[in-house]
C-alpha cells in the first residue's frame, strides 16, 4: 500500500534541564548542574533531533527549562551545528530561555549569528530583597546589563517575565518593578502571579504558615499591570502575555498575519500551543503533542540520557485523545487568548465546530458579560478573562 504523505510538524520546544540553582518557587524539571551530565544530555539531545528531524519543519522553536543560557558556547555550538546539518534552522521565531546570570556576550552574539531572534529573559523582581526571598541566583543589575549585552548582541525582540504576588512584595515595590522593566524597553512582557507549587519551599512555607496569601492585593497587582502596560503600548493577548503591535527593526514578525486579533510581536511559538497545533517536545520531561497523541518524556535526565545512547526515543507516556475531549480542552485552552477562537480555526484544528457542541456554554457566558459572540468569532471580555479557569471549565467534555 502507499504511504500516506505527511505534513511536517512545523514547531519544536526543547527543555533544558538545569538551572545555576533551583529557586524557592520552581516545579520546572531542573536541578542545579554538573558538567558532565550537561555534557551528556547535550549529546543525546542531538541524538533524539536525529530521530525525529525527518518529520519537522519548524517555523517557530523554543528552548525552555530550566536555563537553556546555562550550556556553554561550546555546548551550544555543537547543537546548532547539528540542528543545522538535520535543516531544522531557518525558523520564522527562534527563542532561548535566559536568565540574566548566565548571558554573555558570546554566547548571546553565537546565538544570534544561528539564527535565535527572540530571548526570554526571566527577571521576577527589580528588587534586592525580593530577588534573595525567591532564591533568585542574580541581581538587580546584572538584569540591566544582561539586557544591554543582548541588545549589542543584535537581539530587536525581548521578552521580559515577572512575578506578582510575591509574599512580602508591597504595591509600591512591584509598580517600581514594573516600571522599571518597563523602561528597559523590551518587546514582549509575561507576569504570572506567583503559583504555590507542591514540592517547593514556598509552599512548605505557605503551608507552615509563615505568610499569607491576600488575593485582593494580587488583584489589585494584576490590574496595575494591565494598566501601566497598556499605557505604553502593550498589546494583552493572554492573560499573563502582553506584546507590542509594531515593526521592530528588520524583525516583524508574522503573527498578525496567524490571527489579525494579535499583536505583530506575539509570541508565535505559545499561540501555536494555546491555539492547539501540534509540536515536538524534546529534552527530559517534555510533553509533545502530534497527530492527536500526547507524549511526555521522562522526568530524569540519567534516563532520558540513557535511552538515547540506546538510539530509543526517551518516551515515558503516550495519550491519545477522544476528539471531543481534545477539542474541549483546545477550546478551554485557547480562551486565555483575548482574540479567542475564530469558529474556522477551532474547525480547522479540531475538526468541531464550537457553535454545535458547545453553542449553550457560549450563550451563557455572553449573558454574563464575560464572552462576545460575532459571527465569526468567541472571546472572553476582560471581565471574563479574570475568571477564565471557571469560564474554561463549561467546554470540559
Ligand atoms: C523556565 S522559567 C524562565 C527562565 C529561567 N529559568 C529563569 O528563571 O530565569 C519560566 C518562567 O516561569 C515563571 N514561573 C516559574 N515558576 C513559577 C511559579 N511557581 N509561579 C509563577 N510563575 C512561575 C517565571 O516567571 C519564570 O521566568
Ligand atoms: S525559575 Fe528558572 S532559574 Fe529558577 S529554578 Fe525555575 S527554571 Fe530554574
Amino acid at each position: 500500500m502507499r504511504e500516506l504523505i505527511r505534513t511536517p510538524v512545523t514547531s519544536l520546544y526543547v527543555h533544558v534541564p538545569f538551572c545555576a540553582q533551583k529557586c524557592e518557587y520552581c516545579a520546572f524539571f531542573s536541578e542545579a548542574s554538573s558538567g558532565e551530565l550537561i555534557n551528556r544530555y547535550v549529546n543525546a539531545l542531538q541524538r533524539e533531533l536525529e530521530l525525529v528531524a525527518e518529520d519537522l519543519r519548524p517555523h517557530t522553536i523554543f528552548f525552555g527549562g530550566g536555563t537553556p543560557s546555562l550550556l556553554n558556547l561550546r555546548q551550544w555550538e555543537s547543537l546548532l551545528q547539528t540542528m543545522g546539518r538535520l535543516d531544522l534552522l531557518g525558523a520564522s521565531e527562534f527563542t532561548v530561555e535566559c536568565n540574566p546570570a548566565t548571558v554573555s556576550l558570546d554566547k548571546a552574539k553565537l546565538l544570534r549569528g544561528y539564527g535565535v531572534d527572540r530571548i526570554s529573559m526571566g527577571v521576577q523582581s527589580l528588587d534586592e530583597k525580593l530577588l534573595d526571598r525567591l532564591g533568585r541566583v542574580h541581581s538587580r543589575e546584572m538584569v540591566f546589563k544582561s539586557f544591554d549585552t543582548l541588545r549589542q548582541a543584535g537581539f530587536d525582540n525581548v521578552n521580559i517575565d515577572l512575578m506578582f504576588a510575591i509574599p512580602g512584595q508591597t504595591k509600591d515595590v512591584w509598580r517600581a518593578t514594573l516600571d522599571e522593566a518597563i523602561a528597559l524597553g523590551s518587546e514582549h512582557l509575561s507576569s504570572y502571579e506567583v503559583i504555590y507549587e507542591e514540592d517547593t519551599p514556598l509552599y512548605a512555607q505557605l503551608n507552615a504558615g509563615e505568610f499569607d496569601v491576600d488575593e485582593d492585593l494580587a488583584c489589585d497587582m494584576f490590574e496595575e499591570l494591565v494598566q501601566r502596560s497598556g499605557a505604553v503600548g502593550f498589546q494583552q493577548y493572554e492573560i499573563a502575555n502582553f506584546a507590542r503591535d509594531v515593526r521592530v527593526g528588520q524583525s516583524f514578525k508574522a503573527s498578525a498575519l496567524i490571527d489579525p486579533l494579535l499583536p505583530a510581536l506575539a509570541c508565535q511559538h505559545n499561540v501555536n500551543y494555546w491555539r492547539g497545533g501540534d509540536f515536538y517536545g524534546l529534552g527530559p520531561s517534555a510533553t509533545g503533542y502530534v497527530r492527536g497523541v500526547r507524549t511526555k518524556n521522562w522526568a530524569n535526565t540519567q534516563l532520558y540520557c540513557e535511552q538515547l545512547e540506546k538510539g530509543k526515543r526517551a518516551i515515558e507516556s503516550r495519550e491519545e485523545f477522544e476528539p471531543l475531549k481534545r477539542a474541549g480542552e483546545t477550546a478551554a485552552f485557547g480562551l486565555r487568548m483575548n482574540a479567542g477562537w475564530p469558529f474556522a480555526e477551532f474547525e480547522r484544528v479540531t475538526g468541531q465546530d464550537l457553535r454545535r457542541e458547545w453553542s449553550a456554554d457560549m450563550d451563557s457566558l455572553v449573558q454574563k458579560g464575560w464572552a462576545l459572540r460575532s459571527p465569526d468569532r468567541f472571546q472572553l471580555t476582560s471581565q471574563g478573562l479574570r475568571f477564565a479557569d471557571t469560564a474554561a471549565e463549561l467546554f470540559l467534555r
